[in-house]
């Protein structure tokens, strides 16, 4: 891809064409433009000025769960300020244009399903969502209360966000479901990724060892790999609108 035109491969524009089965794994890079912090990659990142152990492990919240708490429901308010990007509504138009495409995401936004896409496999929770921390109660409503964080109402243990914290396993129906889409694909994408965590990060590999081609999108050239012309350069509003144009010109 030439940077300054946005030109892409022809043999990328071919392969997107004619693909049957699109995988999409995302990261937090896929909501930066839409003004939500990454976790790494620049000195705004979260774990550049927080500690993860201090704040989304399970010891974390044991410890101190009115900081987790508290930590957590800024970062919701961000994420209910935010509002889908040009990135995530071309994706909803992609899925439009082929005939299989699944989404995984590790983001807990939900800015995907707001723009309108189907097919969204989401591996680490929902950070709109909670959950009790003893039994994993459902909580569709938080209690009325003033104490931080809220008791579930059935087993009085403390409310917690429906996110996956470090040490603790992703939900096995996801994940399998996100296997079987990374075996199934064959183009596979990796958008906005530092890909540093698993098992996320190991789901490209999969989808490689299974056929596909493999195709990054992310400004830093030092989180992508494989062939130069599937490795596209630039945020996910410059980059994913302009490659859907460039394969289907109207
Ligand atoms: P990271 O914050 O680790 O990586 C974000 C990536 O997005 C980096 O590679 C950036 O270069 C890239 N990026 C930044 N702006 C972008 C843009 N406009 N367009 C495209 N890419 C852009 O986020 P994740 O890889 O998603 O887990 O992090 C994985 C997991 O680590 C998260 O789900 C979270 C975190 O700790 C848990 O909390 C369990």
């Amino acid at each position: 891809m030439s940077q300054e035109t946005l030109e892409f491969s022809p043999v990328l524009l071919k392969k997107l064409r004619s693909s049957q089965t699109i995988t999409i794994l995302t990261g937090a890079g896929m909501s930066a433009e839409s003004g939500i912090p990454t976790f790494r990659g620049s000195q705004d990142s979260l774990w550049e000025n927080y500690r993860p152990q201090d704040l989304a492990t399970p010891q974390a919240f044991r410890n101190n769960p009115k900081l987790v708490w508290e930590w957590y429901a800024w970062r919701r308010q961000k994420v209910e300020q935010a509002g889908p990007n040009a990135g995530h509504y071309a994706l909803v138009e992609l899925a439009q244009k082929v005939p299989g495409l699944t989404i995984v995401t590790q983001n807990v936004d939900s800015l995907h399903q707001l723009a309108g896409s189907q097919n969204v496999i989401e591996l680490h929770g929902n950070i709109r969502h909670y959950k009790c921390f003893d039994q994993s109660h459902v909580i569709d409503v938080l209690p009325e209360t003033d104490e931080v964080p809220p008791r579930c109402p059935l087993c009085g243990s403390y409310i917690r966000p429906a996110v996956v914290w470090f040490g603790e396993k992703l939900p096995e129906a996801n994940l399998l479901a996100a296997y079987d889409a990374s075996v199934a694909a064959d183009l596979f994408f990796v958008i906005g990724t530092a890909s540093m965590v698993e098992p996320a990060a190991s789901l490209a590999r999969i989808a490689l060892e299974h056929g596909a081609d493999v195709v990054f999108v992310n400004p830093d050239p030092d989180a992508m790999s494989g062939p130069p012309e599937f490795q596209l350069q630039g945020g996910v509003t410059t980059i994913l609108p302009a490659l859907i144009k460039a394969a289907w010109p109207k």
